[in-house]
């Protein structure tokens, strides 16, 4: 058996077409286009390519994308003060700071800052809790992602058996309260969670978000589970390569995302359209 690949580049563009129609839409009808802020410290070579990519979905569907590329060197307080002025200005609907910041920066407190209507990352304790009690606004762009692949499977979820390995504040816990509002009984993993081997073998879902190449052997996959790979890892030899096994695993799922072509364009594709939405939900 080969597992179908689930082509997270043809989902994504069919969702970022769809958005780029509503924006031309709206935008005749004397609406003006929605605009995001990205904020970005320093030169890390990951985010300055993440947050390039972000900003040519911005270009490519109507959304006014607008730079912050600041010094790795800026302060707390300076960055604070940038997200309070955007939380002020009307004609911002969105406002992302891209991460991993310096060690000077208390991420938490930044992610808070930015107010919960313009929270496009989905990061803000608010939004987090909203989803926790099954009425998400703006959702933590990876994990809804994957639910948009998941349901591109068209498979049915109710009761399901899902495991998402990994439970950072961003991914992994955002992730399992989506799997649970898809009906799923969902397990949620950590590092000193005990015989993940065993717990994965009766997974009929699969979300991996350990961020270690591989860590998840090919052989645990319970024929035709469903495997969503959210981790990209750089091998020595500069191969991309997820958390899953993919090759062996691909001949036991039915379904699996490919690293890269996976999960990673839906982040961008579902940053887009939590940008509509803000716009649509709370502008003035
Ligand atoms: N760093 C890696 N992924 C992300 C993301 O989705 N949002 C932000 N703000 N930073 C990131």
């Amino acid at each position: 058996m080969s597992a179908n690949i689930i082509d997270g580049k043809a989902v994504s563009e069919k969702l970022l077409q769809n958005l780029k129609q509503e924006i031309v839409t709206r935008s005749k009808q004397g609406i003006r286009h929605p605009s995001l802020a990205v904020i970005l410290l320093g030169s890390d070579p990951a985010s300055s390519i993440y947050v390039r990519n972000k900003r040519l979905a911005c270009e490519k569907i109507g959304v006014k994308s607008v730079a912050y590329d600041l010094p790795v060197t800026t302060s707390e307080k300076d960055l604070i003060t940038l997200i309070e002025t955007l939380n002020d200005d009307a004609n911002i609907d969105g406002i992302l700071v891209q991460s991993p910041l310096p060690d000077n920066i208390n991420k938490d407190v930044i992610f808070e800052t930015i107010l919960p209507y313009k929270d496009v990352d989905g990061f803000h304790p608010k939004n987090i809790g909203l989803l926790a009690l099954k009425q998400p606004q703006l959702r933590s762009c990876t994990p809804f992602g994957v639910i948009k692949l998941i349901e591109a499977t068209q498979l049915p979820t109710q009761g399901l058996d899902a495991i998402v390995v990994g439970a950072s504040n961003n991914v992994g816990r955002p992730m399992a309260l989506e799997l649970l509002l898809k009906g799923c009984t969902v397990t949620i993993c950590q590092r000193y969670t005990q015989n993940l081997q065993q717990k994965i073998e009766l997974a009929d879902i699969v979300v991996a978000a350990r961020g270690k190449p591989e860590f998840i052997k090919g052989h645990w996959i319970k024929p035709g589970a469903i495997v969503i790979d959210i981790g990209i890892n750089r091998l020595d030899d500069g191969k991309l390569v997820g958390d899953v096994e993919f090759d062996v695993a691909k001949t036991r799922a039915s379904f699996i995302t490919p690293v890269p072509g996976g999960v990673g364009p839906m982040t961008v594709a579902t940053l887009m359209e939590n940008t509509l939405l803000a716009q649509k939900l709370f502008a003035q």
